[in-house]
């Protein structure tokens, strides 16, 4: 088995809370282990046009409580070119580097892939708010943004009840609803509206009202974005109800800020997991959270059937806002 001996890190598509911390964790279990590890800036695109730099301990200093990425990030349509992957490869060669670290999601994921497809030995860290890459129970950053959304949610619960108001908060997750459900749950939210359910307007609206006819005068739904626009629902359900419905758009704030514990933990497992496949000669995996201990599995799993809804959770959070 090829040893490896200079690796490389980067960061790509979106940024999550607690991907420095998993940068952290790669540089410095590198160095431990005697590597030279090299940070790879604005993801693919940083490969491309050779803005690599040589990390130390002291490049990592000061960032684990940081959100963001010091790296920087971008989602690369180079890098989808022939021309982009060559060049990606031939600036690893001149750098020596025998092996990279990306931390991203799935379609981060595909720009590794057609690396390793090259020879390229490459391991994945799932790194997004979504959580919606299969294969992990748990990616970088959800955790951190299921908690923004909680604050956020119980902040504008607050002026709902003053005003007796309905609000519509619309969240992140293109075609994954975990953060509805998971916020949604933690906070009490009267509906939860995500991607993989159908939602009938009628049964919101009807909830309302029986809402209403006991006395409740204040409600909060959440929409994943991936449903539709939460300014259009918010309109078909003050037309359907008749009630004062304001909507708030929650957007990039539930990418900031600093991770949650849980969120550094599992950054600093997983940094340091992918440095011990490399260690071990391994290529073509990523770091996965199962039964709450990280562990390598192939990369693939990352492409397998979507995650899906966790079901009984959804159940749950409907039973318990009757
Ligand atoms: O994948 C993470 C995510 O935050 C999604 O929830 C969201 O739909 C998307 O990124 C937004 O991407 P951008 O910042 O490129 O607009």
């Amino acid at each position: 088995m090829a040893k490896v001996y200079n690796i490389g890190v980067l960061t790509s598509g979106g940024d999550a809370p607690g991907m420095n911390a998993a940068i952290r964790a790669v540089v410095r279990k590198g160095i431990f282990n005697r590597l030279r590890v090299f940070g790879i800036n604005h993801g693919y695109n940083g490969l491309i046009h050779k803005d690599v730099r040589e990390m130390n301990v002291g490049s990592v200093a000061d960032i684990i409580h940081r959100g963001g990425t010091i790296l920087r990030t971008a989602r690369s349509d180079e890098m989808r070119t022939l021309e982009g992957q060559q060049a990606a490869i031939q600036t690893l060669l001149e750098y020596e580097i025998d092996a990279l670290v990306v931390i991203g999601g799935d379609g981060s994921f595909r720009g590794a892939q057609t690396l390793t497809a090259q020879g390229v030995k490459v391991i994945g860290i799932p790194g997004t708010i979504d959580n919606d890459i299969p294969g992990t129970e748990l990616t970088i950053g959800f955790d951190t943004a299921v908690n923004t959304v909680v604050d956020v949610v119980s902040k504008i619960r607050d002026t709902a009840t003053s005003h007796e108001r309905t609000f519509i908060i619309e969240v992140m997750g293109r075609d994954c609803g975990s953060i509805a459900l998971q916020a949604g749950l933690a906070s009490g939210a009267e509906s939860i509206l995500v991607p993989e359910i159908e939602f009938k307007l009628d049964d919101v609206v009807l909830k309302l009202k029986k809402g209403f006819a006991r006395g409740k005068n204040h409600s909060i739904i959440l929409v994943s974005e991936g449903v539709g626009s939460g300014y259009d629902i918010g309109k078909e359900i003050s037309k359907a109800t008749g009630f004062d419905t304001k909507v708030t758009v929650l957007g990039h704030l539930q990418r900031g800020g600093s991770p949650s514990a849980q969120d550094a933990v599992l950054a600093s497992a997983m940094g340091g997991k992918a440095v011990d496949l490399l260690l071990e000669g391994k290529t073509d995996m990523m770091t996965a959270c199962k039964n709450q201990r990280v562990i390598g599995v192939p990369l693939e799993h990352a492409y397998g059937p979507k995650k899906g809804l966790d079901m009984e959770l959804y159940k749950l959070a409907g039973e318990l806002s009757i």
